[in-house]
């Protein structure tokens, strides 16, 4: 069951294509609004209901530690696809693969995070992953949306060597193995006025990256709004679209290890 209780375009497709490709069948729903929510049933409820039709639960939620919960109220595996500003683990094991694709490994890479740092969930899921590979990490973000604190003392307590910057400079573009795009997270803003104010605070042009690597790996997670130009989209170091088809066979791969098939 894919259960989106936030909008979803490229997860939930992928997801629905990845179960469909394996030869299962999926339901579910990816409004909120037209089911027993509306009517006040807690998560509670829609889970446990939900574990009697299906072998998995695939689910994306606005609040944090949502699928967390999910998984106390039902013995039925369920997948994060998204809770909140919170993590996306399905989205970093994509990212990964696209890395690993690319770089040929996962390890020393200096990656350079732009944009919406504090509620973008990407971000913090790739970094915590990325523990694992000795990175060096750029955090480029305006100060109302820098990585959260949590994030920060993490990277000191693995030992992770990272810089923090206000300016989206070429020189911290120059020396980037990954460049790693957000939009701003408008859903999670309380006000309009402030994410109109922050919205273009990043926008990467082919102009920045004249002088960028020539393996330089452009990521984005999308939806883009405006942080990477259109021009940008026909350089051969935009991985973007790439990142998407790599998503499928991720999704391919997880659905099988969470049921148990070789
Ligand atoms: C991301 C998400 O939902 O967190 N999108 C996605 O799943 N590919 C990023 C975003 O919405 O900005």
């Amino acid at each position: 069951a894919t259960l989106f209780f936030e909008p979803s375009t490229r997860t939930r497709l992928s997801f629905e294509t990845a179960v469909n490709r394996l030869g299962g069948r999926v339901i579910g729903f990816s409004d909120a609004s037209t089911t027993s929510s509306s009517k006040g049933e807690t998560l509670k409820d829609t889970i446990k209901m939900v574990s009697n039709y299906v072998d998995l639960i695939i689910m994306r939620h606005h609040l944090e530690g949502a699928a967390r919960y999910a998984t106390e109220v039902t013995e039925t595996p369920v997948i994060n696809a998204g809770d909140g500003a919170n993590q996306h683990p399905s989205q970093t094991m994509l990212d990964l693969y696209s890395i690993l694709k690319t770089q040929g490994t996962l390890h020393n890479l200096t990656i350079t995070m732009v944009g919406d740092l504090k509620y973008g969930r990407t971000v913090h899921s790739l970094l915590m992953a990325m523990k694992y590979f000795n990175p060096t990490f750029r955090f480029v973000a305006c100060e109302e949306l820098r990585m959260p604190r949590e994030y920060i003392e993490f990277c000191r307590r693995q030992g992770i060597n990272f810089e923090e910057h206000t300016d989206f400079s070429r020189e911290v573009i120059d020396s980037t193995d990954i460049l790693y795009m957000t939009r701003v997270q408008r859903e999670r803003f309380f006000n309009e006025e402030d994410y109109l104010r922050l919205k273009d605070s990043y926008i990467l042009t082919l102009e920045k990256l004249k002088n960028a690597k020539q393996d330089l790996c452009i990521m984005h997670p999308l939806p883009r709004v405006n942080e990477i130009s259109v021009a940008v989209d026909d350089d051969p170091r935009a991985c973007y679209f790439k990142q998407v088809r790599n998503g499928r066979y991720i999704r391919m791969a997880l659905i099988m290890k969470m049921l148990g098939i070789e």
